[in-house]
Formats: structure tokens, sequence, C-alpha cells
């Protein structure tokens, strides 16, 4: 048995109660279908800023009667410090997700982008370390690595940021290491690269790439590719990043904690590539898309290549990317033919 089986028989066994913020959104949500699924209580704290009641709606429609007593929402703000110390209350782990994400989202707004990503994530660590969580699980970023040129990306080199949001991720891991420091509250930051998968939004002017071209192909319309295409990406399925959470959340091993890890499979596939890809996974799913991309300039903020080393989270957590980027992009394609059509 692996090690994400051997946690998940043992959380079966002896249920914890779970605090999942931003559950209402795409990792969020996902992560609280799992948790439901393995027995779990999980507390939900989101302000619907991107998430939606339809994708907790979806969840309840995947699990028993049962599990869906185990949850409890709060509708609530992180840059409200006493949402935050209600949601903590009582809870044994937390999974830090909200966070107004997207590059070009901070470049149009920083300040919402900082108040939110920034302020919020103190207001949870603080409210976390004063509650006694047992342990507390955030969502850092890939783009932490700016313009670091090495690949693969090893945790201990990055770069300078080259967004605002960049800035935010990064700080959230300074604040995260000062809490060790300062108050003896160990944290995980897992940097996601490019999670996709269901219920990832595809609407909006800030939609990921994956569910916009998917949505696109399948309304018919152009897709558009900025820059040649050539850009690539470590594009990590769901459950890959489910598991990588669950892991660290319930990892004993205290040299494990106070760290950060990438989460990724530990491939590069290019724009172009993914291109080709989804538009084939549609026509296997009975929407035939037959248009060529039609490229654009590159977009501020990008950064050009990204790739994962995945050896530190391998070693130290037990990581074992079960999907790569061709079965992930499968199962998102049924759920999005599904729901799109
Ligand atoms: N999706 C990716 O590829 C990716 C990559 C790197 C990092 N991340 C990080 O993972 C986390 C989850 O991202 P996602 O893709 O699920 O995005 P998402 O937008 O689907 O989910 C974020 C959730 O946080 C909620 N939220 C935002 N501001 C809030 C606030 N002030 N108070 C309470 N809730 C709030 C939103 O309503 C939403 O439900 C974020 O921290 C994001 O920065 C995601």
């Amino acid at each position: 048995m692996n090690p994400y089986q051997t946690v998940c028989e043992q959380l079966q066994q002896t249920p914890k109660t779970w605090l999942v913020t931003g559950v209402a959104g795409f990792i969020g949500s996902n992560l609280l279908e799992t948790l439901l699924k393995l027995n779990q209580k999980v507390v939900g704290l989101d302000n619907f800023a991107t998430g939606h009641q339809y994708n907790l709606d979806e969840v309840q429609s995947q699990v028993s009667a049962e599990q869906w007593a185990n949850f409890h929402f709060i509708k609530g703000d992180i840059r409200n410090l006493a949402d935050c110390q209600q949601a903590c209350a009582g809870v044994d782990y937390v999974l830090h997700e909200a966070a107004l994400g997207s590059v070009p989202r901070s470049i149009a707004d920083p300040i919402t982008t900082n108040e939110t990503n920034i302020s919020g994530f103190l207001n949870m660590l603080t409210a976390a370390r004063d509650a006694g969580v047992s342990s507390f699980t955030y969502a850092a970023s890939s783009s932490t690595y700016g313009d670091h040129p090495a690949l693969p990306k090893v945790e201990e080199h990055i770069g300078h940021p080259l967004s605002p949001y960049a800035v935010t991720k990064y700080v959230n891991e300074l604040y995260a290491d000062v809490f060790a420091r300062a108050y003896g509250f160990k944290s995980i930051g897992l940097r996601y690269f490019n999670v996709f998968g269901k219920r990832q939004d595809p609407n909006g002017a800030y939609a990921a790439v994956i569910p916009k071209w998917t949505a696109s192909m399948i309304a018919g319309d152009d897709v558009f590719i900025n820059g040649d295409g050539e850009t690539s990406r470590d594009f990590c399925f769901i459950e890959n990043t489910v598991q990588a959470n669950i892991l660290a959340a319930t990892t004993t091993d205290e040299n494990a904690k106070n760290q950060v890890y990438n989460v990724a499979v530990g491939d590069r596939t290019t724009l172009n590539e993914l291109y080709r890809a989804i538009q084939n996974a549609l026509a296997e799913n009975g929407v035939q898309y037959d248009k060529d991309p039609i490229y654009r300039d590159f977009r501020a903020g990008d950064v050009r290549h990204s790739q994962a080393s995945i050896a530190k989270i391998q070693q130290h957590l037990g990581y074992a990317p079960k999907y790569k980027i061709a079965e992930g992009i499968q199962l998102a394609m049924q759920w999005y033919v599904h729901n799109l059509t």
C-alpha cells in the first residue's frame, strides 16, 4: 500500500475535523469532496468572491446524505479575523486555499489581491495558531519561481517575482516561516503548478487556460494563444493536488514541517501540445473542433517555462502523482462535455 492509501485508511478509522478555506472554489471543492467521501468532518469558509454555490451543490450530489451532514459551511471572509477565528474553532487540520488567483487579475488590481492573499493569509495563520490546530497547510504557488531560469524548479532556488500575485504567494511563505520561528507554529506550503480538473471555472476574464480553451472549443469559438505556443507548464491534475494536501496535513514527521513543496507531475507540456491534447480529448468525447489557434502577444507577468522537480515532496511526504497529464485531460474533458454541452 502506498503512503496515501495508508493515510486514507487511517483517516476513515479515526475521522478528523478539517477546515477548508476557499471551499466553494475549484481546489477547495475537490478537497471537500474527497474528505467527505473519507467520512471526515469538514468546516468550509468562503465569501464566493470567485467560488460558487453550484460547486458545493455538485459535491453534495456526489456524496451520501450522511457524508453531507458532516459538512458545515460558513459564509465569511478571510480578511475578517473574527470569521477566521470562528472557522478554526475545534478544527484538527486546516487546508488554506482561499485567495484571489490569477496573475492578470493581480496586475489589474494589486490592492484587493494583496488584502486577500496577504492580510487574509495572516488572519488565517493567526487564528489557526490561536486555536491550537494540529496542522496548517496552505496553497503556495509556482509563480514564486519568478524569473529564475533553472529547470526543473527546485524549492531552494527562486528568482524575482514577476507579478503582484507572485509577491503575495511568496509573502505567505515568509510569514509561515516566521510563525514557525517566532511562535513555534509550523505549517506546510504547497507550491501548486497549474492545477486542472473538474469544477475549474471556465468563465470570466481571469479563467485559467484549460477551462477557458475547453469552453471556447465546446462553443465553437476562436481560441487564442498568448505568444508562440512554445511556453510550457507542468500541468497537474486535481487528484494529485488533493493527495498532496492530505499527505501534508497528516504528516507527523517534524522535519517535514515548516517547509514548502512543489506539487506537480514533473513533466513539461507546451501550449501547442496542450491545444492538441484538449482538441483530441474533446473529439473522443463527441465534440469536434477543427479550428487552429490564433496567436497573439505574450502576456505580461507570465513565466516562459515551468517544470517542477517533485523529488522533495516524494521524499518527505511520500507523494506519488497518480495521474499524468493525458489521463487528467481525459477525465477533465468528460466533465466539461457533460457540464457545458
Ligand atoms: N489553480 C491553480 O492552478 C493554482 C496554482 C497555484 C496556486 N493556486 C492557489 O490555490 C488556491 C485555490 O485556487 P483555485 O484554483 O481553487 O481558485 P478558485 O478561485 O476556484 O478558489 C478560490 C476560492 O477562495 C475564495 N475566496 C477568495 N477570496 C476570499 C476571501 N476574502 N474570503 C473567503 N474566501 C475567499 C473564492 O470565493 C474561491 O471559492 C488559491 O490560493 C490559489 O492562489 C492555484
